[in-house]
């Protein structure tokens, strides 16, 4: 790691486990960058920093439903894989995960467990989409879950979000 050839693309999660498992093994650092793709520069400055002081960086691509409520058009959100990818690519990432929805939620959606942050989630713009914040919570503790010990980078932009998280 990293591979010849570039950013190694892995659709599923014991792929992904045993992969960071492996480099862990040989006293590697791993970072996660997780996102929901349609990278710009805010995730790129996230996976420089990941690439710059870990020795893997794992980026996750996944549009998340879970933390779409049910009047926002989870089709139309924006989506450019191979764009996506390349960025990856260029800023030295190691892996991206890109899950399906089946991949990540097989017993489908809404998930018969969830995890949801009393008070923070509930107020601001949780106040105006009430499952939004559950959905974001629960995605990430996926996510840790299959990246394993890692550092994880987050952007600010969201301020609720990362009080959340
Ligand atoms: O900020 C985002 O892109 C998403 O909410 C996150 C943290 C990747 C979870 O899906």
């Amino acid at each position: 790691m990293p591979e010849a050839g570039g950013v190694q693309v892995l659709t599923t999660i014991a792929e992904t486990r045993a992969l960071l498992d492996t480099q862990r093994a040989r006293g590697k650092t791993v970072g996660l960058v997780p996102t929901m793709g349609y990278l710009h520069a805010g995730h790129r400055t996230l996976v420089d920093r990941s690439v710059a002081s870990r020795d893997v960086t794992l980026v996750t691509i996944f549009v998340n439903p879970l933390q779409f409520g049910a009047n926002e058009d989870l089709s139309t959100y924006p989506r450019d894989l191979d764009r996506d990818l390349a960025m990856c690519d260029a800023a030295g990432a190691d892996v991206v995960l890109h899950p399906s929805v089946e991949e990540m939620y097989p017993l489908g959606t809404p998930t018969l467990t969830s995890i949801s942050v009393a008070e923070i989630s509930a107020r601001m713009e949780g106040a105006s989409r009430p499952t939004h914040f559950a959905g974001v919570a629960t995605v990430v503790s996926k996510l840790f879950n299959i990246a394993g010990p890692c550092h994880a980078y987050f952007g600010e932009k969201d301020w609720q979000q990362l009080a959340v998280i």
